[in-house]
């Protein structure tokens, strides 16, 4: 009992303490790594800043990391009601989620429906062109490569993930995409394409896979099916208007953000 009220003291704590007194893990393009309150935990932190074509086009973009942070909550606690296990444990506050903390599985891993991106230009498929089924890839992870697409014999022959793992890694990607592509559907958008990563967990000697890092417009391309206006990353990657205005469209359809709590103050004369 005094365990768990310690426990939800410190939790409590975080969630007013000044980042100053965090030890940071890592720092990446998009979020900040803190140590968590409890072991096995850590607090992911978004920023604002976006980049994109391997950090070359860079800008920090007022309210993105709040629509994230809020965005990737609603997506991992749906996954979590299906059944689908993932890191999240719950939201801190405005800019800050506690996740577990797991073994990145050295991959990004790619569900496209429909044609886009580095799939148009690779194979010459015009953009939005439906797959014939959905299709995952591979991106062996890591920036001074430009995440290069890998094979299941790349991925076996240099030990990044088992067989075993690359069956779950496969059920896991597939329900992710079953899931997002109705959630999405059902609001008028379009899930083209998405990335997820994968954590290893140990409980005791047993280890499994669950969806880590984050899930939202940043690492998904979301199309509105009427009018085909795009809401994600590619407003800032092919400078098509308002990064913030893109994203917050997404999360009111979902109802993530029914009144817009990031919308900038205005003046009263
Ligand atoms: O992002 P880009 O067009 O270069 O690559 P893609 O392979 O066409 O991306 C497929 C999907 O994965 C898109 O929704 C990207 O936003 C996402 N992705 C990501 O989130 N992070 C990466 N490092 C690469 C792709």
């Amino acid at each position: 009992m005094r365990a768990a009220a310690a426990r939800s003291a410190r939790i409590a704590d975080m969630e007013g303490a000044p980042m100053a007194r965090r030890k940071k893990i890592y720092e990446g393009k998009a979020k900040i790594l803190y140590e968590g309150p409890e072991p096995g935990t850590i607090v992911q932190y978004f920023k604002d800043d976006a980049t994109a074509f391997n950090a070359e086009k860079k800008d920090v973009i007022d309210g993105k990391g709040v629509l994230n942070n809020r965005l990737s909550e609603f997506f991992m606690n749906g996954l979590t009601q299906i059944g689908v296990p993932n890191h999240f444990i719950r939201r801190l506050n405005m800019r800050e989620q506690l996740v577990r903390n797991c073994e990145i599985v050295p991959l990004e891993v790619i569900v496209r429906n429909y044609a886009a991106g580095t799939m148009s230009k690779r194979l010459g498929i015009a953009e939005g062109t439906q797959l014939p089924r959905p299709i995952v890839e591979y991106c062996y992870k890591d920036d001074s490569l430009g995440d290069p697409l890998v094979t299941e014999e790349h991925i076996a022959a240099f030990g990044w993930a088992s067989q075993q793992d690359m069956d779950d890694i496969l059920s896991l990607a597939l329900r992710v995409n079953d899931f997002m592509s109705g959630v999405m559907l059902a609001v008028g958008i379009r899930l083209v394409d998405f990335k997820i990563e994968i954590g290893r967990v140990f409980d005791g000697d047993y280890q499994r896979l669950i969806v880590a890092d984050e899930i939202s417009p940043d690492s998904c391309r979301l199309w509105d099916i009427e009018t085909g206006q795009k809401l994600d990353k590619d407003v800032f990657r092919r400078d098509l208007g308002n990064l913030t205005d893109a994203y917050s469209e997404v999360a009111r359809r979902l109802g993530v953000l029914p009144q817009s709590n990031v919308t900038k103050p205005t003046l009263i004369n």
